[in-house]
């Protein structure tokens, strides 16, 4: 049985860069043989960048909803929130307590945000709360909680799973073999989504598509993705192309070289966004009525999170924090 696990922190409104990093392929992967499936709301890891409660709250309906109607069956896949999950703060105090300090000065979250001090002139660390420092190790405690195998998530989280590599074996050199060091599972096609302004999409930069804009929306969304001001009829460059980039992520292959030949042959702007408006319209109609029918219903996605909590807990997390705490010298609790 491979275990795989991944999470999207509770700090705004899915978007399609969340869908096909993160949620398409963890969907896909929860469905394959011989997978054990761990999704979860990352909570814990919102409270870093949102301090007001009411938005955790929305997010967390809005993502948990998103899941649901991209197809996760709470049924066959562990699906809970971080919070609930009281072990994980807890390993994360021990991790932290293995975990070199000079690894987490470069992470990238964390220095990103050091040099935008240094840039405006301010004190390295002005404004940066200690949670943001420490986010590699917060993150490290939910996959190694349950013991991940794989991780699948978009290409900018790779540096913290190679950090939770690293914590889980200094753990294992110090305590004994607990901990498997867990893999990013990349999807290579889409490994990072361009926003609208040709950037990675993020909630941070402001340029997301939200995975579940009504269709009017979305499709403005997509015409206001930025292109050279090359005309009709000129030919058109697929890279560094957001647009052509974004059409990949959704395409098939044969769709995505007959685009690649029509910006060869200098198909206008205008026309190539409606071909990426109709491709993105059509695999997410039929999951977007599914997220209003949802979000129609929160009492339901609560008491999904509720129950999964309990019993992932129940199932692994109790007895694994069990055996860490006498692994390092701690009174068993139990
Ligand atoms: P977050 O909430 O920023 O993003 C959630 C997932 O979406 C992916 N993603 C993207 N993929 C492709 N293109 C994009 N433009 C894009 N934007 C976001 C991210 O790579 C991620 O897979 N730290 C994590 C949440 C987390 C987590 C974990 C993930 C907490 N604990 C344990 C895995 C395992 C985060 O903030 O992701």
């Amino acid at each position: 049985q491979t275990r795989v696990l991944t999470g999207i922190t509770t700090s705004g409104t899915p978007h399609l860069g969340n869908y096909v990093g993160a949620i398409r392929p963890a969907i896909a992967a929860s469905r394959t043989p011989q997978v054990e499936s761990y999704y979860f709301l990352a909570d814990l890891h919102a409270l870093i960048k949102v301090q007001e409660p009411e938005r955790v709250q929305r997010s967390t309906l809005e993502i948990a909803a998103a899941w649901l109607a991209c197809g996760l069956d709470p049924a066959t896949v562990w699906f809970y929130r971080q919070s609930e999950i009281v072990e994980i703060p807890e390993l994360a105090w021990f991790l932290t307590c293995v975990a070199g300090k000079g690894i987490l000065n470069r992470a990238h979250a964390y220095k990103a945000a050091v040099d935008k001090n240094r840039e405006e002139g301010e004190d390295d660390d002005a404004g940066i709360n200690a949670g943001l420092f420490m986010y590699p190790v917060l993150m490290s405690a939910d996959i190694l909680v349950f013991n991940a195998h794989k991780v699948p998530v978009g290409r900018d989280q790779i540096q913290h799973i190679e950090m939770a590599r690293d914590f889980a074996q200094r753990f294992n050199h110090l305590y004994g073999e607990h901990f498997v060091l867990p893999e990013a599972l990349i999807e290579e096609n889409v490994a990072t989504l361009p926003g609208l302004d040709g950037r990675k999409m993020s909630k941070s930069y402001d340029n997301t598509i939200p995975l579940f804009a009504p269709r009017d929306q979305l499709k403005r969304l997509i015409y206001s993705i930025v292109t050279d001001s090359r005309l009709p009829g000129e030919p058109k460059d697929t890279e560094g192309s957001a647009l052509f980039q974004i059409y990949q992520a959704f395409a098939s292959e044969e769709e995505t070289q007959a685009m690649r030949r029509a910006f060869a042959d200098g198909i206008a702007w205008g026309e190539a966004k409606q071909a990426l408006f109709e491709r993105i319209d059509a695999e997410i109609t039929p999951l977007r009525e599914k997220y209003e029918d949802l979000m129609a219903r929160p009492q339901d996605i609560e008491a999904i999170l509720i129950d999964g909590a309990r019993r992932v807990r129940e199932r692994y997390g109790v007895g694994m924090m069990k055996r860490l705490r006498e692994a390092v010298g701690l009174r068993d609790l139990s």
